[in-house]
């Protein structure tokens, strides 16, 4: 054995990744895999021991539609630049067929319309977001199997080198971003290994980390049978998303909910209010914004629609006042939500009823309780 010396922990995280990773954690539902290799590739970078001359971690996303793939990344723009949209997103699906790459890199001198196509892809572009604490950027690339060649052959190089040459001969350095791929490949077979992992009773069974394992390996192996050799070479990791069940898709819920009303006490300073939906309002929206198919894929415009449109317009005629309590409840018989404001000072005979049903609507929606 060595000589005698203080032993060291390497587990000990500073106070700026616990922050991080908390924050993360209060935006994304499940996916603890995910929020900790992310957490972990800032560590590197914090740390200042980034590997020189490639981005600071290239890493591949799989799982279906709706798991959170592109929420995580923009939840991390949220906590690192205070905005989720400081990323800069390529939706690959833009990017099919090989004549749209000057939409991203510009055409080269010369080409007719040259001067027309400024590219996407700047440097300024990628510094945009930029603080004084943190000079990183988050690139994704939405949808990757969707890319055509050419964007492959770009692609590859900016994994490996972290630089591109646009088409002005002009290089843009990607040494200081994190690349993010998302792609839906493999879910199918996800999706059949969790049907076939559930127990008699509808639950994964005690195998949870072999079932695990299972879902990673074919995950990526579909992605190593559509992906080439030398992209996923370039992969620094490959993390998979699982899809939601249902008291994940509630907590989801309860995200959104509370980002609607962060949106309502962000209005004018006459028209904040609180709203809470109670259980069966709630179970409305999980049916018809959530499944198993989708995951939450459906749910933001779920809520738009059911919630954001009709607040929109009781707003708009003043129906609701400054400190109002709206409850949100379902009308069985339509079919729709209900909306209602509490007679504060008006004295009703079932005032300990409402407020033990305000009770069990706040512990059911904890969304809401800090608010107000
Ligand atoms: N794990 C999660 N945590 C929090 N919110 C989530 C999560 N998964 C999905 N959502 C919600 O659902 C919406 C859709 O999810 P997202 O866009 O991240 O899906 P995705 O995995 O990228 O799917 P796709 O492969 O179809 O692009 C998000 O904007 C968010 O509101
Ligand atoms: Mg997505």
């Amino acid at each position: 054995m060595g000589t005698a010396g203080i032993m060291l922990d390497p587990t000990r995280r500073n106070a700026e990744i616990e922050r991080f990773e908390d924050e993360l954690r209060a935006r994304i539902v499940g996916q603890e895999r995910a929020v900790g290799q992310l957490a972990r590739t800032y560590q590197i970078y914090l740390a200042g021991i980034a590997a020189p001359g490639r981005p600071l971690a290239n890493l591949l996303l799989l799982g279906p539609t709706g798991s959170g793939k592109t929420r995580l990344v923009e939840a991390a723009a949220d906590v690192l630049f205070g905005d989720e949209r400081a990323v800069l997103k390529i939706d690959c699906a833009e990017f099919q067929h090989s004549h749209e790459i000057s939409k991203l890199i510009g055409s080269p001198p010369g080409y007719l319309g040259h001067r027309e196509t400024h590219p996407f892809i700047t440097q300024e572009a990628l510094d945009r977001f930029h603080t004084d604490k943190v000079k990183l950027s988050l690139v994704l690339f939405d949808e990757i199997e969707k890319a055509s060649d050419s964007l492959w052959q770009l692609l590859l190089g900016v994994l490996d080198k972290a630089t591109l040459t646009l088409g002005d001969n002009s290089r843009v350095d990607f040494s200081r971003c994190l690349i993010l791929m998302t792609s839906n490949l493999g879910s199918q077979e996800m999706a059949k290994l969790v049907e076939g992992g559930l127990g008699f009773a509808g639950r994964e069974d005690d195998n949870g980390a072999e079932l695990d394992q299972k879902i990673y390996r074919a995950a990526s192996e579909a992605a190593r049978r559509k992906f080439s050799p030398e992209f996923m070479n370039r992969i620094d990791r490959v993390i998979v998303f699982r899809r939601l069940e249902r008291c994940q898709l509630e907590q989801v819920l309860d995200i959104e909910l509370r980002r609607v009303q962060d949106r309502i006490l962000r209005c004018s300073g006459e028209q904040q209010f609180v709203f809470q939906c109670t259980r069966s309002a709630r179970d409305f929206l999980i049916e018809e914004g959530t499944d198993a198919k989708f995951g939450a894929r459906h749910l933001k415009r779920v809520i738009e629609r059911h919630l954001v449109y009709p607040i929109a317009s009781l707003l708009s005629t003043a129906q609701i006042q400054l400190g109002d309590v709206v409850t949100v409840d379902l009308d069985s018989a339509s079919g729709k939500l209900l909306f209602s404001k509490r007679l504060r000072r008006v004295f009703v005979t079932s005032e300990i009823e409402e407020e033990r049903a305000f009770a069990a609507v706040g512990s059911a929606s904890s969304s809401l309780s800090s608010v107000g």
